[in-house]
């Protein structure tokens, strides 16, 4: 009943040696062709004419390829069939490929795409959340998850807040940009090298856009560097234009995305506008709230509708909300399709609760800490939202055992002290909670399977359906199969993520790889172990009972011989020694279109504490100490976990305080590259950092009794943002309310909030 060893990620030494192969580092043929999009310089019109002559004239190149050129279904989209790989006749935003060029080296791509002349109609570009609100322009309808009669306990309240605040989007920036390549095999043939999250939708697409079957194309990554969701459907346009060139011209094509197009080019965070209505007691225990999220979807559906859904599925968090409407509008922009990113939604709908947590507290002169506890779910207040009874509440104890270790109480009243005799700097400390739910609320995607080969020496290969982005995903699940057998982890090889070993996945996402696919190949294990158990009690005369799987090698009755030795007997006697093994979720529904029902398994708990310190003449800010406890249940890898919960706050703090999103009026983004975008560097890291594990273990059957990892910290960062509001209200310490700031808290942000909050 203890966590599992932490071995190091299995690429660790080739990670930081350079000899970890990235799909762009594996040997190129000499005939490999090198790609670039021609790409979209309006938000919105009709294409009228396109000449690329230039283009075909450009030195290096070898061919040039538009909407007209692909054999089947122009579309690289997850869902709606709404993205297409080319434009066709109309462009819906800036960036968008129009035309595909292939030449003998990217450079020479990269120079001719810019050589396309295009003309253009203009049609109405909406660029915002609150111009494509007043068009009335939305990816789907208004999604409404409601509870009990809000209006009339909104007007019973002894006290109530109208508020809203603005949160920007996020890049991926992961370090590897998008990148396939495709090599064109016999007779029809495709094999492609992708960055993906989702081998089995780029196959998928693939295979619809050459008009061929899906047995013909086989998608492979061993690994990607970064991902965050970038890479759960962005892969698709260019391993879809990597595929349209090898198909076209029958040679080998790599599509390498520069930083700058890449950013311009994929989708990002969704940007969200929150308003509230909120009604509580003197106590701020909150009676009823109205929630508005409306977010900014881009061009396309793509994954929007769960994105949007699972924003309202946290707009909860650890609380109770007796009386409760959330209003979720999509709105559709000709802006770049926005899709999955850590949290995927979650971020934006639980800083929403999270600030109405402040402004209650701000309102009612209370510490916010007292407000949250007040209002978290407890035995009788237990059930969400939606619907879903909560039985593995863990929150209080979890923010009780925070509050004590991090000094919480004793640090407020210190810098209550230090601010009230400091001019410039002041500073600011906040304990938020997480609750983050775990399951694909798509209830079909939760399932997941796995090859396990063991060879006659007693090596062990595995493979399964989920991808390694940096997570750690690969090493957990050797654990896993390496406990079955008793065998050390050396003994397992990990292979490559193949549509060719196993099919029909899903992408690696909703932070369930390692649940999902540590289970299939639990089962995939389990079952040659039976077959090896049975095979021995036959051989040696003894029970089933009798045999074990021991680090000391396999016992059967009075023989002790190696799991090699085991292994080779049972070839010799006949028995197959590979298996597949599969894993569906069980006991989850969801009725999407009433909102009710159990989307979620399980959830993953945590809190951090954070301490901030604001420059008021400069706007700038340090986060002082963090202090983070972290549920991941029964451990699978602690240093893993403990990694994907610094990453995941590090990035979640960079979404909330430094990265920044700037279109111009034109649509075009600014932003677009490292010169402009400003991702967290070491320097950002909090000057003291801790990081515990909760003790204690999933309720549910999971693989080990782990639980997920991936996302939930990312959260945890709305502590820095929480904690910046409260340095800045310092500046009128009389004044009940909560200064109006909205994400990212850049230094002109801060700057205008003190300015405000001293005004007002
Ligand atoms: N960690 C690293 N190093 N790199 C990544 O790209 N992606 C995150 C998270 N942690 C990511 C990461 C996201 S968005 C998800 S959903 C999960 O990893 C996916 O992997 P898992 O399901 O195996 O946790
Ligand atoms: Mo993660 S946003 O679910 O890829």
């Amino acid at each position: 009943v203890r966590a599992k060893p932490s071995h190091p990620h299995d690429s660790a030494r080739l990670h930081v040696s350079g000899l970890a192969r990235y799909a762009d580092d594996v040997a190129e043929p000499a005939d490999m062709l090198h790609l670039a999009f021609g790409q979209s310089s309006q938000a919105h019109a009709r294409i009228t004419s396109m000449d690329l002559d230039a283009v075909r004239a450009a030195p290096g190149v070898v061919a040039v390829f538009t909407a007209a050129d692909i054999p089947g279904v122009n579309d690289v989209s997850p869902v709606a069939g709404d993205d297409r790989l080319l434009a066709d006749g109309e462009v819906l935003y800036v960036g968008q490929a129009v035309f595909l060029v292939a030449a003998n080296s990217q450079m020479a791509a990269r120079r001719a795409a810019r050589l396309g002349r295009i003309d253009y109609e203009p049609l109405p570009a909406l660029l915002d959340i609150a111009a494509a609100q007043a068009a009335g322009s939305r990816i789907e309808p208004t999604q409404r998850m409601a509870r009990g009669d809000v209006e009339p306990a909104l007007a019973a309240a002894p006290f109530s807040i109208t508020g809203g605040f603005d949160i920007g989007g996020q890049d991926h920036f992961y370090l590897e940009g998008q990148v396939a390549v495709a090599t064109p095999g016999e007779d029809g043939q495709m094999h492609i090298l992708s960055s993906t999250q989702h081998p089995s939708e780029v196959q998928h697409l693939v295979a619809h856009m050459l008009h061929c079957s899906s047995a013909d194309v086989t998608v492979e990554v061993r690994r990607m560097g970064g991902a965050f969701g970038g890479k759960e459907t962005q892969a698709a346009l260019f391993a879809g234009a990597a595929a349209l060139v090898a198909h076209r011209t029958g040679r080998p094509a790599k599509f390498r995305c520069d930083r700058d197009d890449d950013m311009a080019m994929t989708g990002k965070r969704h940007a969200f506008r929150i308003g509230y209505d909120v009604g509580f007691d003197a106590r701020g225990q909150v009676l009823a709230l109205k929630l508005r999220l409306a977010s900014r979807c881009g061009a396309t559906v793509d994954l929007s509708p769960a994105i949007n859904d699972r924003a309202m599925f946290h707009a909860d968090n650890c609380y109770y909300l007796p009386a409760v409407e959330i209003v979720s509008e999509r709105l559709r922009t000709n802006t770049v399709s926005d899709t999955a990113f850590r949290g995927f939604g979650g971020p934006q709908g639980m800083i929403a609760i999270e600030r109405i947590m402040d402004d209650v507290a701000a309102h009612l002169g209370l510490d916010p800490l007292d407000v949250r506890t007040t209002n978290l779910y407890r035995p009788g207040r237990d059930v969400t939202p939606y619907g879903m009874t909560i039985v593995d509440n863990i929150a209080p104890q979890i923010i009780d055992r925070l509050r004590a270790d991090a000094c919480y109480d004793a640090r407020s009243r210190e810098i209550a002290a230090f601010n009230a005799a400091s001019p410039v700097i002041r500073k600011g400390i906040a304990l938020t909670p997480v609750k983050f739910g775990i399951s694909f609320t798509t209830t079909h995607l939760n399932q997941a399977g796995a090859l396990v080969l063991v060879y006659a020496d007693g090596s062990i290969q595995i493979n399964h359906g989920g991808t390694e982005m940096g997570q750690g995903l690969y090493i957990k699940v050797a654990q896993v199969v390496a406990d079955v057998f008793a065998v050390p982890i050396d003994r397992v090889r990990i292979t490559a993520t193949r549509t060719d070993k196993v099919p029909n996945t899903s992408a690696t996402a909703a932070s369930s790889g390692a649940d999902l696919n540590g289970m299939a190949a639990y089962n995939a294990a389990m079952t040659i172990r039976q077959r090896l158990t049975d095979f021995a009690a036959r051989t040696f005369n003894c029970s089933v009972e009798a045999v074990h799987f021991t680090p000391e090698g396999v016992i059967a009755g009075k023989e002790n011989l190696s799991f090699a030795q085991l292994c080779r007997k049972a070839h010799i006697g006949r028995i197959s020694l590979a298996s597949t093994g599969y894993y569906a979720t069980p006991d989850i529904a969801y009725d999407r279109a009433a909102h009710k029902g159990r989307p979620f398994y399980y959830f993953a708990y945590g809190a951090a504490v954070s301490e901030v310190a604001v420059d008021l003449l400069t706007g700038e800010h340090k986060v002082l100490q963090v202090d983070i406890i972290h549920d991941v249940g029964r451990s699978l890898n602690p240093a893993i976990d403990t990694g994907q919960i610094e990453g995941g706050f590090l990035q979640g703090q960079g979404w909330l305080t430094t990265e920044e999103l700037v279109f111009d009026d034109k649509g075009r983004l600014l932003t677009h590259s490292p010169a402009t975008y400003k991702i967290p560097t070491a320097s950002d890291r909090p000057l003291r950092m801790t990081i515990s594990l909760w003790d204690g273990e999933n309720v549910q059957p999971t693989i080990n009794r782990s639980k997920a990892v991936g996302e939930p910290p990312f959260m945890l960062a709305i502590s820095v943002f929480s904690a910046l509001a409260r340095a800045i209200a310092s500046v009128a310490p009389d004044k009940r309310a909560l200064p109006s700031l909205s994400a990212p808290a850049t230094p002109e942000r801060i700057l205008r909030a003190v300015r405000e909050h001293r005004a007002q």
